[in-house]
C-alpha cells in the first residue's frame, strides 16, 4: 500500500493514476490493484494505492545490500535487466504513449523470482 496526501498537484495525481492503470497491463510494471481516492474528503485529502507487493523491495536496496556484501551484479544479470528496462520503456510509449520520466534504481522493484517491475508514475 503506498500513500499521498494532497497538498501535491491533483492533475499530476490524475495522470499517475491513469498511467499506471494502462501501464499495469505489462508484466514488468507493478500492478496497481485499487487506487483509493480520497480527494473530496474535507479533512483527509489523500490517495492510496494497493501495488502487487515486490517482495525484494526496489532495485537500489537490492544493489545496497550486493555492495554491502561485497557482491557484483554479473554481467548477464545486469544486461538482462538492462534490456527488460528498455523493453517496458518502448512498450508503454509504442501503445499508450506513456513516458514514465522517472527512470532511477528506487523507481524498479524487484519480485521474489528477480524479475524486475516498474513503479511510480507520478512524473509520467
Ligand atoms: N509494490 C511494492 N512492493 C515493494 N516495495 C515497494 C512497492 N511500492 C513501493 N515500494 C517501496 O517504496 C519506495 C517508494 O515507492 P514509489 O517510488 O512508488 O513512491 P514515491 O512516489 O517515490 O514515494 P516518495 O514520494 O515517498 O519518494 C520504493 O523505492 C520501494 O522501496
Ligand atoms: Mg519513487
Amino acid at each position: 500500500m503506498k500513500g499521498r496526501h494532497l497538498e501535491e498537484n491533483s492533475d499530476m495525481v490524475d495522470r499517475e493514476i491513469a498511467c499506471h492503470k494502462i501501464a499495469s497491463a505489462y508484466p514488468d510494471v507493478v500492478t496497481l490493484v485499487e487506487a483509493f481516492d480520497n480527494r473530496d474528503s474535507i479533512d483527509n485529502k489523500s490517495v492510496h494505492y494497493v501495488l502487487e507487493l515486490c517482495s525484494r523491495g526496489s532495485l537500489l536496496k537490492t544493489c545496497e545490500k550486493m555492495a554491502e556484501k561485497g557482491l557484483l551484479i554479473s554481467k548477464d544479470q545486469f544486461l538482462k535487466w538492462a534490456i527488460d528496462m528498455a523493453k517496458v520503456c518502448v512498450y508503454i510509449h509504442e501503445t499508450s504513449f506513456i513516458i514514465h520520466r522517472d527512470l532511477h534504481a528506487g523507481n524498479w522493484l524487484v519480485r521474489e523470482n528477480g524479475t524486475l517491475a516498474l513503479c511510480d508514475f507520478g512524473c509520467s
